[in-house]
């Protein structure tokens, strides 16, 4: 594939959540095109097994491929855990996940060495946590807790309710027990009840979510490769696709975007047919 600087950064998600990271690209890189897609009919990831989510990855990554992108930004914890091949085998552009860049910022927060990380039950399980920190530092200490019901407060609109507190009390108390010191929050949905997770940690507990530090690390990459695009370019054109009904992804997105968004549902299996619903 031909990679020019006036294409656009692609983002993947199950659903909403990664839009926490297109918002960090959207402040970092603002005159970058980007090109969202949310798989809103399939959403949670979380729970599924590694190969389905894999599965559904390679059919976005295609339909991504014919949107003219020069990058791709798996902005989904679930979805990068179970990705790794395409990390190691490459899919003809610089694609970059979220576990790595939260784990770098964890390392420069962390003081007691004691990080916690929270997420869906498929990341934890996978073990890529461990895995990074063994890598890039095995003196730290980590503790992991799935919050599986964390995404459907958030799909659903619930995030200021007296549920979503009782629900997070209930998840985060053994890591208040461990005495972390940073909590990574390793699911993209996370950073959109952040100020429920703060207030039930308490306030001198580190939060790290990856969207900023990933924006960083594409910028990085984008830049090595001479793929910055530049701001003669004229205003970006920012499209976003799901693959369930678009009305309720418009909301959350225009509301935490700042910005009037409009999606289009695509149907994966007919790749060219792709209609607006509502
Ligand atoms: N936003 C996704 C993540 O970062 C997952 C949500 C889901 O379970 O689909 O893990």
């Amino acid at each position: 594939m031909k990679l020019d600087r006036y294409k656009s950064i692609a983002l993947l998600d199950s659903g909403v959540g990664g839009l926490t990271v297109a918002r960090e690209i959207m402040r970092q890189l603002p005159y970058e095109s980007i090109v969202y897609f949310g798989d809103t009919a399939r959403m949670p990831y979380g729970p599924r097994p590694h190969e389905q989510v894999r599965g559904f990855v390679s059919e976005i990554i295609e339909f991504l491929y014919t949107q003219e992108i020069k990058a791709i930004i798996v902005a989904c914890n679930s979805a990068t855990a179970a990705c790794s091949d395409y990390y190691r085998n490459g899919v003809g552009l610089p694609m970059l996940g979220v576990i790595e860049p939260g784990v770098n910022a964890a390392l420069r927060y962390t003081v007691n060495k004691r990080v916690g990380v929270i997420g869906t039950t498929g990341t934890i399980n996978s073990g890529a946590y461990q895995k990074v920190f063994q890598r890039l530092a095995p003196d730290v200490e980590l503790f992991e807790q799935p919050c599986p019901l964390f995404v459907l407060i958030v799909e659903n609109g619930l995030v200021a309710t007296r549920e979503a507190y009782r629900v997070a009390e209930e998840y985060l108390q053994p890591l208040k027990e461990a005495g972390v010191d940073v909590l990574i929050l390793g699911c993209t949905h996370y950073p959109l009840m952040m100020d429920v997770i703060q207030e039930v940690m308490g306030p001198e507990v580190k939060l790290v979510s990856s969207a900023q530090e990933t924006a960083r690390e594409a910028k990085m990459i984008l830049e090595e490769m001479a793929l910055i695009s530049p701001n003669k370019a004229g205003l970006p054109l920012h499209r976003f696709f799901v693959s369930g009904s678009a009305r309720p992804f418009i909301e959350i997105a225009t509301k935490l975007l700042g910005r009037e968004v409009i999606a289009y549902q695509v149907v994966l299996d007919q790749k060219t047919s792709f209609f607006d619903l509502d």
